[in-house]
């Protein structure tokens, strides 16, 4: 099973260079293919930094993030690119054709994959309208389309790389309720052997999450289910309340 895709955070410290206290203390958990992991908790608790360790754009000062059993600093990053896409928090779209935008992660695919890529991304019909198709051009910076626009192109683009993990860091945040809910149900259905771990906002995006990871100063304070959370979880329910 070399590439399965499983993630494993195990004892994961982590500073910013130059900054006295970590801001991830002892993360441990697993993510399998097939699961939904998602991630909660308010701001600056340390949600992109937890996942911005597994495609290595910083490593933990203690601990290890492995994927598929092997340490990533063991791994090259081509390697990494190749079966994990990492969707940021703030989606960067260049100047550029949206084709061309969508195959920053993977010059060879064709256009059947990208609109197949779009589909799923409910991106599908918002390009289909443009005069040029996939040849419309997006500015610099993606200031002529929307925030939505930009963050489900970002999610197609993840989608043509076809990558074994999936990193979602609050990108369904700008969506309305409903989009955010179909994206996410033909999300399930073309990635349910991948694995995806989703850092959320909104609770409705993350209740049918095999496990929610609670985190809280850089601390995972509390995991489980919805339902468990629920009954269990005193910050869990301040965030549901929120
Ligand atoms: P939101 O996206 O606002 O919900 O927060 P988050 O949970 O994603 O927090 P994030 O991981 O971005 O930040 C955690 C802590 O790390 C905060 O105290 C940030 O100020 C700090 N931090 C984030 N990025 C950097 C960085 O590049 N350098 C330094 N020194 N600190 C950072
Ligand atoms: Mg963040």
């Amino acid at each position: 099973a070399a590439l399965a895709g499983v993630v494993e955070y195990r004892n994961v410290t982590f500073a910013y260079p130059g900054a006295e206290s970590p801001v991830l203390s002892n993360i441990s958990f697993t993510a399998r293919p097939g699961q939904t992991i998602a991630i909660i908790g308010s701001t600056g608790a340390g949600k992109t930094s937890l996942l911005s360790l597994l495609p290595r754009l910083y490593d933990p000062a203690e601990g290890q993030v492995l994927l598929d059993g092997v340490p990533v600093d063991r791994l090259d990053r081509a390697e990494i690119t190749k079966r994990v896409a990492l969707v940021p928090q703030r989606p960067y779209l260049f100047s550029g054709s949206i084709g061309h935008n969508l195959r920053f992660g993977k010059t060879e695919a064709t256009d059947q994959e990208l609109w197949d890529a779009l589909r799923v991304a409910q991106g599908e019909s918002f390009v289909r309208e443009k005069k040029n198709g996939l040849d419309s051009r997006i500015s610099q910076g993606g200031t002529n389309v929307s925030g939505g626009q930009r963050q489900r192109l970002c999610i197609a683009r993840a989608l043509v790389t076809k990558p074994r993990v999936y990193l979602f860091d609050d990108s369904f945040s700008a969506l309305d309720v409903a989009t955010d809910a179909r994206l996410r149900a033909a999300l399930k259905r073309t990635t349910s052997d991948a694995t995806v771990i989703i850092v959320a906002q909104r609770i409705s995006t993350i209740t049918e999450a095999d496990q929610i990871l609670v985190l809280d100063n850089g601390r995972i304070v509390d995991r489980g289910t919805h339902e468990e959370l629920l009954e269990t979880s005193p910050t869990y329910q301040e965030i549901v309340e929120s």
